[in-house]
């Protein structure tokens, strides 16, 4: 083994090219000619999707409609594709995938609507690309589950921080055995305070139909933690509660009288003004009249159902235990992950926005990890480092390919192997709906543990399937 850093280097600065540039278009042609694909959700996250299929993989797929039931979000992808798709509402799906021949779907539908589009569409012909989670609950778990033994179709779980390459990294550095055998992992991911208010303002602030950031958000990091470690979860303890987001927490902190929405209040960093972003204008406040969607609600405002501070514990069937932890308010962005193992340990540090500084306006970007171009910050820069050390060993740095693009370029390889077919990755970055199912099941174990205060086992929650063995 080389030892490239005696001392631990600072975080790298992440660019938007450089000499490991990972090739985001390695993938073949799938044979079989263009995969008549419709959309189901056209909202924010469908645009990836659509502009894969219509540009970088048009060549192996073809967009033929819409099913959305909001014809403000429908009309903006037409004009967005410069065409006008057939358009269809969700009791209409079915209908849709024989009048169209539909060969697959890509759901982007908000979490609690999976498991019913997903298990209709497979029911009638088509297969299924899904963002994640897979579900809210075991009882989706159980109807997604039955419908692929049912039908045998596919479903491609879209776990697109696998493909990130920092996170792929690590994958490499735990399969290569340099740490031995994994025992532990700590887990922190910090959300900031846009990023992190930002699931508390619409639809994800409703448990019902997000099953909390734990699932929601979450399922992420549990699916990375399942692939990192190869092994599957079984008992999972969880503790949380909503501690700086919703009425209460601003009585209880004389936040004093507050905005209902974003648009329309002024020097409030806790607000979302829709009108200054175009796209969400257009895709959610010229939308409103149509299903009265406000996009924008204050994040101190009544009817938040999640929380905002989350730790799990989770035993993993190797014996390997998991400890977790998600905050939602954090001042900066990013995640710090340690994996302890019989030989030593690896340790990857990453920093996405190092503090929050709202322009003249009181805006930030939103999502800091899906905008490439960053800028040094103070003493936290933007950045990411991957340390591996062994027993009685200098730490070394191991090194980081860049990406091109969003999620560190994690998005355009997934949307490869997403279109053209996954090829022989040693990575093993595609994903099942099995992989869907182990990663919501812990948020949803989480969930129950919750609200129980008791440790709960994943065989226990009747997920229709068996985890089955790593
Ligand atoms: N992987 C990632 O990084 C990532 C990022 C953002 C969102 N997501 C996921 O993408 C999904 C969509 O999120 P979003 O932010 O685009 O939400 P959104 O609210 O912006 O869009 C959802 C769209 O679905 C439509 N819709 C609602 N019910 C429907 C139904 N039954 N049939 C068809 N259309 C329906 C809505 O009108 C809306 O246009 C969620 O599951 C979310 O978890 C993943």
């Amino acid at each position: 083994m080389t030892s490239t850093s005696p001392a631990p280097a600072p975080l790298a600065t992440v660019t938007d090219t450089g000499p490991d540039t990972v090739s985001d278009t390695d993938s073949a042609a799938a044979p079989g000619g263009r995969r008549r694909h419709a959309v189901v959700g056209a909202g924010h996250r469908s645009q990836m999707y659509i502009d894969a299929i219509v540009g970088e993989h048009a060549e192996v797929a073809e967009l033929v409609a819409w099913c959305e039931p909001n014809p403000a979000r429908a009309a903006y992808y037409d004009a967005h594709v410069g065409a006008q798709l057939p358009r269809y509402q969700p009791d209409a799906l079915e209908q849709m995938i024989a009048e169209q021949q539909v060969e697959r779907v890509v759901v982007a539908t908000p979490d609690h609507t999976h498991a019913d589009v997903v298990s209709r569409a497979l029911d009638a012909g088509a297969d299924v690309v899904l963002e994640k989670p897979l579900t809210i609950d075991a009882a989706g778990c159980r109807r997604i589950s039955d419908a692929v033994a049912r039908t045998g179709r596919d479903v491609v779980m879209t776990f697109n921080y696998r493909y990130s390459p920092r996170n792929s990294a690590l994958r490499e550095v735990i399969a290569t055995g340099v740490i031995g055998d994994v025992t532990s992992v700590h887990f922190e991911w910090a959300l900031d305070t846009v990023h992190g208010a930002d699931y508390f303002r619409r639809w994800h602030r409703d448990k019902s139909k997000s099953g909390g950031l734990l699932v929601h958000k979450s399922s992420h990091h549990f699916d990375l933690v399942n692939w990192w470690l190869d092994d599957v979860p079984t008992r999972v303890f969880a503790s949380g509660g909503l501690r700086f987001y919703g009425d209460e927490n601003a009585r209880a902190r004389s936040l004093g009288p507050r905005p209902t929405r974003g648009t329309g209040a002024v020097g409030d960093p806790f607000a979302l003004d829709l009108r200054a972003d175009s796209r969400l204008a257009a895709l959610y406040l010229d939308a409103e009249e149509h299903d009265g969607y406000l996009r924008d609600q204050d994040v101190f405002g009544p009817g938040i159902t999640i929380e905002d501070n989350m730790s799990v514990l989770v035993d993993y069937q190797r014996g390997a235990t998991l400890t977790y932890s998600l905050n939602a308010h954090s001042p900066w962005e990013g995640y710090r992950v340690t994996v302890n193992g019989t030989a030593g340990r690896a340790e990857l540090e990453v920093v996405e926005r190092g503090a929050v500084q709202p322009d003249a306006d009181g805006n930030a970007v939103l999502d800091p990890s899906a905008t490439p171009d960053r800028v040094d910050e103070g003493p936290r820069p933007h950045g990411e480092r991957l340390l591996v050390q062994r027993h009685w060993a200098q730490a070394y740095e191991h090194p980081i390919p860049r990406g091109r693009g969003s999620h560190g370029g994690g998005d355009a390889i997934l949307l490869a192997d997403v279109f053209r077919g996954a090829q022989d990755d040693p990575l093993g970055r595609a994903a099942g709906y099995l992989d869907g199912v182990r990663a919501a099941a812990v948020g949803i174990a989480g969930n129950q543990s919750m609200a129980s205060g008791l440790p709960v086992l994943l065989a226990d929650l009747d997920l229709g399937v068996d985890l089955g063995g790593a």
